[in-house]
């Protein structure tokens, strides 16, 4: 009933851990597939090791998630050894992550991470939360955005799904630019740019004072996204943005998504989530006579 073809790779189902949720760690990619994710999408990894920010890096309400992590991560030498465990434990299709700061680094690091078994290739351009270090997010702009898949494409056989920022008025059109210098996929979204401050102490409750917003409030904007980019390009969209229940990832598929990446509702639900949401679209699919996915992509665009 939910299984999933994805640029001719097959997901049992179309549930994907977002990138960055559970870190890079093989242990726990694997836990999540032994409990119901379809795929998994390692914590984007970078030429070198990083720390990421100053504590506090995360706040968490009923409705968000904040967060300014800042991409810590251990460095790709050290990633591609995670990537290969978790594929010595599973057959289940395994996105790999990067981010760089110029596209030349980016295929450096492209052609690195394509030596380990990872079926497809997300590039990070998207994370709001760096801009201190690395000036605007390449997401911005069409000419990063065509520049860093072509100089990616001719370094790697790997599929490539680009992930696009909410933050960027015009997604949709980047969308187009992305299919048009050679990405296999869409991914939608990163985090929305936000903040809170602490009214006793006056001051923002993250130390980087902005985070990424994620969760159910990013839902509908997410919902968008998809929405917009599928009307803009064929290549298969990743939705990504707080799904959290199985209708949540129905609206998506709804909207046009092909996978659905979850993060933040691990959170929320525990690592049983993907078990959980699997359930849940079983049973709407059943009540509403919907015999597979393939017969409600993108049904949304027709009324
Ligand atoms: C703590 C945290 C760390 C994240 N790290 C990354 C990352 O390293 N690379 C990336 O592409 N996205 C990263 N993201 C973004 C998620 O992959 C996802 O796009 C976003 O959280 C929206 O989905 P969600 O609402 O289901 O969490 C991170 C999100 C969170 C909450």
């Amino acid at each position: 009933m939910l299984h999933t073809s994805f640029l001719s790779i097959p997901f049992h189902n179309p549930l994907v851990l977002a990138s960055g949720i559970l870190g890079v760690s093989a242990a726990s990619m694997n836990h999540v597939v032994d409990n119901g994710a379809g795929g998994v999408t390692v914590k984007s990894l970078s030429k070198e090791p990083r720390t990421g920010h100053a504590n506090p890096t995360m706040i968490a309400s009923d409705t968000h998630m904040l967060n300014a992590v800042g991409l810590s991560n251990p460095g790709i030498d050290h990633g591609l050894g995670e990537l290969r465990m978790f594929k010595q434990r599973s057959t289940a299709p395994l996105i790999g992550s990067i981010f760089a700061s110029t596209p030349e680094e980016f295929a450096d690091v492209a052609k690195k991470i394509s030596t380990a078994p990872i079926d497809i290739l997300e590039l990070d351009i998207s994370c709001p939360n760096v801009s201190t270090e690395f000036g605007e997010p390449f997401a911005y702009s069409p000419h990063a955005i065509l520049t860093i898949i072509k100089k990616v494409k001719a370094v790697t056989d790997k599929p490539i799904s680009i992930k696009l920022s909410p933050n960027a008025w015009n997604i949709a059109a980047l969308a187009r630019v992305a299919e048009q210098a050679g990405a296999d996929a869409i991914t939608a979204v990163n985090t929305v740019s936000g903040m809170q401050i602490n009214v006793q102490a006056r001051m923002p409750v993250l130390h980087n004072k902005y985070g990424g917003v994620s969760g159910p409030a990013l839902f509908p904007i997410a919902l968008k996204c998809v929405y917009d980019i599928y009307a803009a390009v064929n290549i298969p969209i990743i939705a990504t943005g707080g799904v959290t229940t199985g209708e949540d990832a129905l609206a998506m598929i709804m909207a046009g998504a092909t996978l659905v990446g979850v993060g933040s509702a691990v959170y929320y639900r525990g690592t049983g989530v993907f078990q959980k949401i699997v359930v849940e679209m079983q049973q709407i699919m059943q009540d509403e006579g919907i015999a597979s996915l393939d017969e409600i992509r993108g049904v949304a665009h027709a009324s």
